[in-house]
């Protein structure tokens, strides 16, 4: 419970941020409630007015009606609309916290997390938390201020009947108490299982094709339908003691009214109460059970929003596993001479997936990595560009070890070409001045020259400044996307550049117009080119050979081929199947 309270108040932290107009607009609900609450009195009073026969009486006690009427529909209102704002403010704060929180966060966060759950996580739990303000909040705030209202007349008007009032209360209290911890626990199971529901159905939609292809659609259905029959069990037994409440505390309302007129009824035929003073009781003890009603047929979403509000607050909260030392200077300008000394890394403690990597590449160096699928290639240059820490070693770049400085200022002087390319879904212009603000046209025009793009670009129906919807997957091949990362890359024109497997989705025609871009773009640049195709990293002035995480062999291509180790196997082999023409190997 002290978690969820942490909750709500971190929630109404949103909120009060925005301190004027937040306490302008509960000030003006508050005001609404009391107005209201004043309504049965002056009811009262009419009552004993018409009882009393006395004409100009009724009239004032009408028109008071009205004035508290109008008062009550004028404060609600513009306190509604004020809260309104803040609300929808308060939201974007946490929506872009949360976003930017999500971006700030190492690799290895999303490696714990199936990125589906998360996605549902971030958007239905802020709907659920936009429910709660725009809703909850209101309802409980004015609930309070209408029950003290309400009470301090009742007790201004008569301490019997308002202890007659408050008994028949405690009795609805005692079972809304004990519906609400069952229900509690039931509110937090259902939305934790819709959220694993849905991050299902978001992975198994975007892996379709990984699906179909597996011939798994029958499993993936099993699946999905035990986890929603799960989700349906936790929903009906949320809904049923939602339903409970409802019903509960309309019952106890009228259950009150009858006691009142029977009690009251007696007082007023023994002459011991006027009629007005039961007229007034009557209305303000709906005072009491309407706004509690309305506080617990909202509940479920209160719990909906602290339980949402953990669940944000937990990213929120959670701390990047790659941190900067506190007052850690920038990177220097590279030139690009980068040591790995004798580097040990796991990206799951206990299980190394490098071991003892020690290697030297001096600045405009080309550095060749090969060797097989989950050697530890990539990871290689994970830990390079501090994507992850390392256990043991040192990775220095300059003389300086890398994880002394601030990560980002690392990051941004080196460029990287990876296997799948990633444009924004921006202008083709934009993209190439991407990860330098302050390129001009010309030079991003030279890039895309350089880089063998600028050809297709100008077929484009507005040439630079075609709009690539979706990333420009639906108007260009994969090996044009290619070449406009490559360009990019150009235009940043970094002093170390990372090249990972950067061809090995195209064909082998458009991997030659793309090889002479590549190979422009490494010149005078510290370069790390991983390669599954070993022609492309024939000319590195050395190959590092990873097998298991070690390097097995290192040096010039020829040195290589002289040894008759594993490199050059690999090269034979891929080099008979070329020839035979089977691109099997490849
Ligand atoms: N994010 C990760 N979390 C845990 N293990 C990983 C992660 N990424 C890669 N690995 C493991 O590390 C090893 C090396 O992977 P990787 O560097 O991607 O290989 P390569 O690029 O040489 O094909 C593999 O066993 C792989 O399963
Ligand atoms: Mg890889």
């Amino acid at each position: 419970m002290a978690l969820s309270q942490g909750a709500v108040r971190r929630l109404l932290g949103y909120l009060t941020h925005y301190r004027l107009s937040f306490w302008l607009a509960v000030t003006l609900m508050a005001l609404s409630a009391v107005f209201q609450s004043v309504l049965p009195v002056i009811m009262g009073k009419a009552t004993d007015e018409i009882v009393a026969g006395n004409r100009a009486g009724l009239e004032e006690s009408v028109l008071f009606l009205l004035v508290f009427v109008v008062l009550m529909f004028a404060s609600g209102m513009l306190g509604q609309r004020i809260f309104a704002k803040v609300s929808q403010q308060a939201l974007f704060d946490l929506r872009t916290s949360l976003f930017s929180r999500m971006q700030d966060l190492s690799l290895n966060f999303f490696d714990r997390q199936p990125i589906g759950e998360l996605m549902s996580r971030v958007t239905s739990d802020i709907d659920v938390i936009d429910q709660f303000f725009s809703n909850s909040f209101q309802n409980v705030m004015q609930a309070v201020v209408s029950i003290v209202v309400v009470t301090a007349f009742m007790l201004w008007l008569s301490l019997s009947l308002t202890l007659l009032v408050y008994t028949v209360l405690f009795a609805l209290l005692v079972f809304i108490w004990i519906v609400s911890h069952i229900s509690g626990p039931i509110f937090t199971s259902l939305q934790e299982h819709l959220s694993r529901l849905n991050g299902y159905a978001e992975e198994h939609i975007e892996g379709q094709k990984v699906v179909l292809a597996f011939m798994q659609e029958g499993r993936s259905v099993d699946e999905f339908s035990a986890i929603s029959k799960q989700a349906a069990q936790a929903g009906g037994r949320a809904s049923f003691t939602a339903l409970v409440t409802l019903p509960a505390s309309t019952s106890t309302a009228n259950l009150q009214s009858v006691l009142l007129l029977v009690v009251g009824g007696i007082l007023v035929i023994h002459g011991r109460i006027e009629l007005g003073l039961l007229v007034s009781f009557l209305g303000l003890s709906r005072g009491i059970t309407g706004p509690l009603a309305h506080v617990f047929t909202s509940y479920s979403m209160l719990l909906n929003a602290i339980a949402g509000a953990g669940r944000v607050f937990s990213i929120l909260d959670e701390e990047p596993a790659v941190a900067d030392p506190p007052g850690a200077p920038a990177m220097p300008p590279l030139h690009g001479d980068v040591v790995f000394d004798h580097v040990d890394f796991a990206y799951v403690p206990g299980r190394t997936v490098l071991s003892d990597n020690s290697f030297h590449a001096g600045p405009g160096q080309v550095f060749g990595l090969c060797g097989p699928t989950g050697a530890g290639k990539s990871t290689i240059i994970n830990i390079l560009t501090r994507y992850y820490d390392i256990q043991k070693g040192a990775i220095s770049i300059d003389g300086t070890n890398i994880a002394s400085v601030q990560q980002d200022t690392l990051r941004i002087q080196v460029a990287q070409v990876l296997q799948v390319p990633f444009l924004f879904s921006d202008t083709i212009m934009e993209n190439l001045r991407y990860a330098r603000r302050d390129a001009t046209d010309e030079e991003c025009i030279a890039a895309a020259e350089q880089a063998g793009a600028h050809g297709f670009i100008m077929a484009q129906p507005d040439g630079y400044q075609t709009f690539l919807s979706d990333g420009g997957a639906g108007s260009l091949s994969q090996g044009q996307r290619q070449m406009l990362t490559i360009a990019r890359a150009m235009v940043a024109n970094p002093r170390l550049l990372i090249l990972d497997e950067a061809t090995s989705n195209v064909d082998t025609r458009t991997e030659k117009l793309i090889n002479g871009g590549l190979l422009k773009l490494q010149e005078g640049k510290t370069s790390f080119i991983i390669a599954h195709r070993l022609a492309t990293i024939r000319h590195a002035d050395t190959i590092l050979v990873i097998n298991k995480g070690e390097i097995i062999e290192r040096g010039s291509h020829d040195e290589l081929m002289g040894k008759k180790g594993f490199y050059h196997t690999m090269f034979m082999s891929q080099f008979r199947g070329k020839l035979s023409g089977v691109a099997g190997i490849d």
